[in-house]
């Protein structure tokens, strides 16, 4: 088989390395990747938000190898776009949701009225198309308050307001002076929620759906969860606390209640489905839903994963997943997250990036590229905000972190830096 991978992250790069790993795979070929999978993999040329570009790449019309057998979709913006239907339209078989399940992720709204629909558990809200009503339902449901754009506003979209100067400063900043330009012509506000996170994720095929481990991100960028949020500084997987009764409620009151719901409303939902949720005093209740595998939960979720990822996408595609299984390590693993200079205000890019052969000797650990740029002469400079996600298996969190942590050791650049407490779960937390 040849497939054919989209996107330029962390995410990607472990979907690469996975992928390769199938006996039945011959070629894995990214768009446009990143430093690290175009040293190791064939990258083409093409964007993600190229639709035109990938669909001909994937069609073969491109001399970089094309004739794809599988497509698979990392980003929301081109799912959201509907690059999976442009594919299925051509008949390339794609390993990621229509525009139309995508929308679960697109729009928060729609996700929140989705929700309350299908009594999936969340948090209280309402919606708002100006300034005058978003302030009103702030004052209705009172302090603190949660404040989101409706749309994509890669990961920034969030507020979490303890005053009303704060919520109406980021209801002023959304709404009128346009921060995530149309992404906040609608706004959502939630009650605010309290608990741990934890991240779920499912390979669905529509129908049925095959749930992935589970993991926990880190979302702030400081040590002690301290600082503005970022794109994710780490992750690790299992989460914590999470017995067989609690994995399975939310199986079954998340992620089956979703796919039936998305089914039910004409948007069969195929590829992974992941559900971020606040584990509450009154239960798991849903923070948001995305439509694609999580960053960097991925990396370590998919360095514990022993079955072939290809049956599975396979299986989603062609609506055999009820019959699929997977088998996973009982390790734990941890992905700890290099992150540019500035990072995540104003990151700085181009910085020489030393020590990446030294780390990737470290045991049971690979170095998952993501902001990254292979330069001239064969060197890898920093290309973005996250840079760098450094995975570990061991056989405890300790054993997993210790080396994460003594291959990151290893790594060098200007103004690199990274969290030190990715997987140390709190005193008193669940083992
Ligand atoms: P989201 O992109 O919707 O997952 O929001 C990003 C982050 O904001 C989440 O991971 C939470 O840390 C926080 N957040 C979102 N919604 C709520 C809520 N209703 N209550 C408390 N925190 C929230
Ligand atoms: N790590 C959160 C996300 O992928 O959206």
């Amino acid at each position: 088989m040849k497939i054919l991978v989209i996107g330029s992250g962390g995410r990607e790069h472990a979907l690469a390395w996975k992928i390769a790993q199938s006996p039945r795979v011959d070629k894995v070929v990214v768009a446009p990747g990143n430093g690290g999978i175009c040293r190791r993999f064939d990258c083409a040329d093409v964007g993600t938000d190229d639709r035109e570009g990938l669909v001909s790449l994937a069609a073969g019309g491109l001399a970089a190898g094309g004739g794809f057998d599988l497509v698979v979709v990392g980003p929301e913006g081109p799912l959201v776009q509907g690059l999976a239907d442009a594919l299925a339209e051509k008949g390339i078989r794609v390993f990621g949701p229509s525009r139309g399940a995508a929308e679960i992720e697109g729009s928060k709204r729609f996700a929140k009225e989705f929700m309350a629909r299908h009594g999936i558990p969340t948090a209280a809200f309402d919606a708002a198309a100006s300034p005058e009503a978003a302030r009103k339902i702030v004052r209705r449901l009172g302090l603190p308050i949660v404040v989101k754009a409706d749309g994509l506003a890669a990961g920034k979209g969030v507020v979490v307001a303890g005053t009303l100067a704060e919520a109406d400063a980021a209801i002023e900043a959304m709404m009128v002076e346009k921060v995530f330009g149309k992404a906040a012509d609608c706004l959502v506000i939630e009650e605010c929620l309290r608990g741990r996170e934890a991240s779920f994720m499912a390979v669905s095929d529509g129908s049925s759906i095959l749930p992935l481990e589970t993991a926990q991100d880190h979302k702030r960028v400081g040590d002690g969860d301290t600082g503005p949020n970022t794109g994710g500084m780490g992750a690790f997987s299992p989460a914590p606390g999470i017995g067989r009764a609690l994995f399975e409620e939310v199986q079954e009151t998340v992620l089956r209640k979703a796919v039936a719901g998305l089914r039910k409303e004409g948007r069969p939902f195929r590829g992974v489905l992941y559900a971020g949720l606040m584990l509450t005093a009154d239960g798991p209740k849903v923070l948001e839903f995305n439509a694609r595998f999580g960053d960097p939960e991925t990396q370590p979720v998919l360095m514990r994963l022993e079955s072939d990822l290809v049956d599975l996408m396979e299986a989603a595609v062609d609506g055999t997943l009820a019959r699929a299984e997977a088998v996973w390590k009982r390790d734990p693993a941890v992905c700890v997250v290099a992150a540019a200079k500035g990072y995540p205000a104003r990151p700085e890019t181009g910085q020489t990036i030393e020590g990446l052969d030294e780390a990737a000797r470290w045991p049971q650990t690979v170095v998952f590229h993501a902001g990254t740029r292979l330069a001239e002469g064969g060197r890898i400079v920093t290309n973005g905000g996250r840079v760098l996600g450094v995975t570990s298996l061991g056989k405890d969190l300790a054993e997993a972190r210790q080396r994460a942590y003594g291959a990151m050791d290893k790594i060098r650049y200007d103004g690199m830096h990274y969290r030190r407490d990715i997987g140390l779960l709190s005193q008193g937390e669940a083992k």
